[in-house]
């Protein structure tokens, strides 16, 4: 199979769907590797390592798309990059196709067969597969580095000659992946730190990280399908929008990572909980994808509201991309392993990976929630 790696062109990625130690694997496994040259150099990995695992480099992206069997990438296809792709070939990548469902009807226009790292299903099986958990880890990291850059206090306590210096108070709403990623880096940083969820669940994983589990009253039931959280009842927001503000009232920097797969981010801090902190206080906002957890935030920007700094950062994951590129790489290969059996595309579609990820096939989108987006349905 010819397996080809392009260059990403979405505006400030950086990272490489395949390492060169990943491509020398699939080209082990009996697989043709093309590289559109440079497709590496951003996330730090040069031509001649994808040419010494075996890789044939080419120039520019026609001459890469050329004669893809499969096409691997970190973002969905730019419209130039869809004209690009062979009609009946395949494609693995973030698709978003909750997102933008009508992209989804375009690969399918093209008899393209095409997989979405969003849709690996939460299962154990699939653990090693599972790009939005390697990628969350990323951001929840980074997140809380950025905070710290921003604050203008030290993170830890200090005890020194000229006096002694409190820690920060972190507070981190949302639990998941890269909440908990956040918990443990400000942690390691020397905050006192406080997680929130809705999900009661999480209470243990957050105390296990040496942080303060902020408990609203009201959390059975929160959790949905997959471990995920659900949209909550109107009343229940308000309780904890109301929570949430009375606690962010003395932190000195907020990280909020929350999500509800396929909606909008819920408002978690209000314009009066921004208000409510002092001056000099630091929110990342990890939702800014999703439109963001707090009033206010500008996706992609940083504004100073009430003198506090609010941090909207989109696609954190491209910021760190060796590390990124790695993980993504491992998820993205064993993911191959799956599909891909002796050179060719080996799809059960009784299986629940196989299923679960595939979004279109024989000119057909095959994926119900997309299908349903299509109708106009809920997922
Ligand atoms: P996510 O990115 O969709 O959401 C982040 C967090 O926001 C979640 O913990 C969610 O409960 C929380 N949240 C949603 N609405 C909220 C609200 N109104 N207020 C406060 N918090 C809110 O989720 P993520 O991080 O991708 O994963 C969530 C869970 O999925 C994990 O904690 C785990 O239980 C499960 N999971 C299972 C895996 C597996 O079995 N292979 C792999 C990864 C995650």
């Amino acid at each position: 199979m010819n397996v080809v790696i392009p260059k990403e062109i979405a505006p400030g990625e950086r990272r490489v769907a395949v390492t060169p130690d990943i491509a020398g694997r699939i080209v082990k496994a009996g697989n043709a590797v093309v590289l559109e040259r440079g497709a590496g150099v951003n996330a730090g990995f040069l031509d001649e390592q994808y040419a010494s695992s075996g890789v044939t480099l080419v120039d520019g992206a026609q001459a890469a798309y050329a004669n893809a069997e499969l096409t691997l990438k970190v973002q969905r296809p730019q419209d130039d990059e869809i004209a690009l792709l062979p009609e009946g070939s395949a494609l693995l990548a973030f698709l978003q196709p909750l997102v933008n469902p009508q992209f989804a009807q375009r690969l399918s226009q093209r008899r393209i067969t095409s997989f979405s790292m969003e849709l690996i299903p939460r299962i154990s099986r699939a653990q090693s597969m599972d790009a939005l958990s390697s990628q969350a880890t990323v951001s929840g990291y980074k997140a809380v580095l950025l905070a710290a850059d921003a604050l203008p206090k030290f993170f830890p306590m200090l005890m020194t000659a000229a006096g002694t210096i409190p820690p920060a108070k972190v507070l981190v709403l949302g639990a998941g992946v890269a909440g908990l990623q956040a918990i443990a880096t400000a942690r390691r940083l020397g905050a006192v730190v406080s997680g929130f969820d809705v999900r009661a669940v999480v209470k243990e994983q957050v105390e296990s990280l040496g942080a303060t589990f902020v408990s609203s009253s009201m959390q059975e039931g929160a959790e949905g399908a997959g471990g995920y959280a659900k949209a909550l009842p109107e009343e229940q927001q308000r309780r904890d929008r109301e929570l949430i503000a009375t606690t962010a009232a003395g932190m000195d920097a907020i990280i909020t990572t929350a999500l509800i797969p396929g909606k909008p981010a819920p408002l978690l801090i209000t314009q009066a909980a921004v208000t409510s902190m002092r001056p000099g206080s630091v929110i990342v906002d990890l939702a800014a994808e999703q439109g963001g957890n707090t009033e206010g935030c500008e996706p992609g920007s940083t504004v100073v509201r009430n003198g506090v700094t609010i941090m909207a950062p989109l696609n954190l994951p491209s910021s760190m991309p060796l590390h990124a590129s790695q993980l993504y790489a491992k998820n993205v290969f064993a993911l191959f392993e799956h599909l891909v059996k002796d050179g060719s595309l080996r799809m059960d579609m009784d299986d629940e990976i196989t299923r679960g990820v595939t979004v279109t096939r024989d000119g057909q989108v095959t994926n119900d929630a997309v299908k349903a987006r299509l109708a106009g349905g809920a997922t």
